[in-house]
């Protein structure tokens, strides 16, 4: 049976690089990466794209935030996503950035081919500008109150409390965060992509069938509505690409981002002589084309990304698999509770093959959201995973080491088991072909149950014990061995780290598909290591509890660096109980005098209201002591004495300064008398 090798590129949506990887995000790469592992243990030739979205006036005030250059928060911003991904084990074939020389020469080719083909028009619109800066500002450099629901403080491009989406000119008492002036009107040209024109070429491109239902009911519902211009320009301060025939504009960051799966694709032809670009972009190309995404961004991949690249002249997607959002324990990811769980955080507590399978298991091909239950998810790991399939290899390895020297029999004992496990490759192929994730799971559990009852009726560990029941137990413990190697097989798209140590254990290449039709017969095993760890709930409470500790932390203002709280960090947390142990009392200073041979200590004597006090006090520098006497202060009055080289100091007085030798007293406020305590 011969058949062609299919050309397969896949991408995950371009995360933007102005903050980390969650667990939210991760779904989808965890799903692209299982759709691209199984078109590879098949044999297709599938090649898997992706990059940073590194570009947009959010990304330049993050930079500026961070006291950074862009270019040094997106380098920084890569690094991470890149070891976040490689750590849930996501497997890019190139993981690139759309601030990239690719980027920019595919970005101009195709606004030029559009632009040439009368698709791109100039209008003038009205837009706020800066009166004191001079300057057009950006929806995010404008703010104001909601038109919608009057919150306070919004940018001029959504809402954040009500999600409503406005044009920057309908923000209520609306204020430059530039120069902080109140913004002006002013017309202004800007280009436009002229989607209308792409009307029924989208409308058969959404009925042809290879779309997911809900996402061509949404495409359907905006082409009835009837399709606007899409102002593709922004006005400089801008971080992208400056348009090569309008200076001073930028390309709209969403016009180039999805141009970056491409150059991310261009950028890895470059160093592969089996890839040519050509090939997988030309106008009805023989290849396929996926892009996995959220539900969030449909519009920008279902219209005006096939839309641009048709007035290109390139191919569309084949296909656009959009998935829902993750809600934890059933409710939107949340920083106070926690549950907005970073990938590095997951990582310092959790097996990533854990969340492969989980999120395995409750995807489908629809755009439901995805619900990250954690008891469920420890639960589910458990007994799936660590009771039922590693279960499967543990039982009978210990008896094929200890009585049958590593070795597999020669025959199989169970000839219509090992069939039904090879019949059922086809229907797992196509729920993963399918993207039905958890259906093919849940087969795939079935055939684990079986295979563990299997085990369960032949009983190795009686027969062990029957010196004639030998080779018995040697079949059992090896067909159970080899439908622990099917099942291996089906899961390695999911779990690729226990499939390559179920390999080291089977002694055997990396496993593919088609394996699953020669049985190991007569075959020496290597030692069985444990394949996987239980879940422990201490870990997953752990792992919450640092997720607020670093959503509180993350709120915190930034400090300005040579701010005092900067410099000094405020201590640990004290409880009220540890505070009212220090007793302050208001002083008076009666008498301040040089100490001979001290250079930053005076003496001070202090009037606690009826009892005297000597301190000493290294506030030299900041005082004459005559200018001192007669003062009141604050003083530390149960503070253990301490025998300093010039006498006893019976306390403190509380002084602060910006370091160094200039410290200044404290001085309270008229009404204060010796001896009242502070509180
Ligand atoms: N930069 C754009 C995509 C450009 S593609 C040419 C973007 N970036 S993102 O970082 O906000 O999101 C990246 C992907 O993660 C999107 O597909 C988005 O839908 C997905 N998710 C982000 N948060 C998510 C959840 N909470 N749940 C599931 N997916 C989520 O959008
Ligand atoms: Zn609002």
């Amino acid at each position: 049976m011969s058949r062609t090798t299919r050309d397969i590129l896949v991408t995950s949506a371009l995360p933007y690089a102005n903050g980390p990887i969650h667990l939210g995000h991760m779904l989808e790469y965890i799903q692209t990466d299982i759709w691209v592992r199984y078109q590879k243990v098949r044999g297709e030739n599938c090649t898997y794209v992706c990059a940073d979205d590194a570009h947009g006036a959010a990304i330049m005030l993050k930079a500026e935030q961070m006291g950074l250059t862009p270019e040094q928060q997106i380098a920084n911003v890569q690094k991470e996503h890149e070891r976040d991904f490689a750590g849930f084990h996501v497997e890019f074939d190139n993981f690139h950035s759309t601030h990239s020389d690719e980027n920019r020469d595919l970005s101009t080719l195709i606004y030029e081919r559009n632009r040439d083909k009368g698709y791109v028009v100039n209008r003038e619109i009205t837009q706020l500008f800066d009166p004191e800066k001079e300057m057009f500002l950006a929806d995010r450099f404008v703010k104001g109150t909601c038109p919608k629901c009057d919150a306070e403080d919004q940018y001029g491009d959504n809402c954040e409390v009500c999600s409503a989406t406005y044009a920057a000119t309908e923000l209520k008492n609306p204020h430059s965060t530039v120069s902080g002036a109140t913004p002006i009107e002013k017309p202004t040209t800007q280009l436009f992509f002229d989607l209308p024109q792409f009307q029924s070429m989208l409308e058969e491109w959404t009925r042809s069938g290879t779309l997911q239902e809900g996402i061509a009911n949404k495409l359907s519902e905006w082409l009835e509505a009837g399709l606007q211009q899409w102002d593709i320009s922004r006005e400089a301060p801008y971080f992208g690409f400056e348009i090569p025939d309008f200076p001073g504009k930028y390309f709209y960051v969403w016009l180039d981002a999805p141009i970056g799966y491409m150059a991310s694709f261009k950028n890895l032809c470059d160093r592969r002589e089996d890839l040519d670009f050509d090939h997988y972009w030309k106008k009805d190309s023989s290849t396929e084309l996926y892009h996995f995404i959220g539900k969030d961004i449909i519009n920008f991949h279902g219209l005006f990304w096939p839309a641009m690249l048709t007035g290109a002249d390139f191919r569309t997607p084949t296909g656009i698999y959009a998935h829902g959002f993750v809600t934890v324990n059933g409710q939107k990811m949340s920083k106070s509770r926690g549950t907005f769980i970073k990938a590095e955080t997951y990582l310092r507590h959790l097996n990533p093959e854990y969340l492969r399978y989980y999120y395995g298991v409750k995807l489908g091909n629809r755009i439901d959201d995805i619900d990250l239950n954690l008891e469920d998810f420890a639960q589910r790991v458990n007994s799936d995973l660590v009771n039922k399939l590693v279960n499967i290899a543990s039982r009978c390895a210990g008896f094929i080491k200890k009585k049958f020297d590593n070795t597999l029999s020669s025959t199989v004992s169970a000839p219509d088991l090992l069939k039904e496990f090879q019949d059922a490759g086809d229907d797992i192929a196509s729920f993963y072909e399918n993207r039905e994730f958890g259906q093919a799971l849940r087969l795939i559990m079935s055939l684990a149950d079986k295979a563990n009852q299997y085990i369960d009726e032949e009983k190795p560990w009686v027969y062990i014990k029957d010196q004639e029941k030998q080779e018995q137990v040697k079949d059992t413990c090896s067909m159970g061995i080899n439908l622990f190697r099917i099942l291996m097989i089906y899961m390695k798209p999911i779990l690729p780290i226990m499939a390559s140590d179920a390999e080291a254990f089977l002694n055997i290449s990396p496993l593919t598909w088609d394996d699953k039709d020669q049985p190991l017969l007569d075959h020496t095993v290597n030692k069985f290591k444990p394949l996987m760890q239980r879940v422990e709930m201490d870990k997953v409470n752990a792992m919450v509890e640092e997720s607020k500790a670093e959503a509180a932390a993350a709120a915190k203002p930034v400090l300005d660096p040579n701010s005092p709280l900067a410099q000094e960090p405020i201590a640990d947390e004290i409880s009220f109980d540890d505070f009212v142990k220090i007793d302050l009392r208001i002083v008076k200073i009666i008498k301040a005098e040089h100490v001979k041979g001290a250079n930053k200590l005076l003496q001070l004597t202090l009037d606690l209201g009826g009892e005297e006090r000597n301190v000493f006090a290294g506030i030299k520098s900041a005082y004459k002591p005559e200018d001192l006497e007669g003062k009141l202060t604050v003083m530390v009055a149960n503070l253990a004495p301490r025998k300093m080289k010039f006498g006893m100091s019976e306390g403190m007085v509380l002084a602060a300064g910006p370091g160094g030798d200039d410290l200044y007293v404290l001085s309270p406020d008229s009404g204060a008398v010796p001896g009242m305590r502070v509180k």
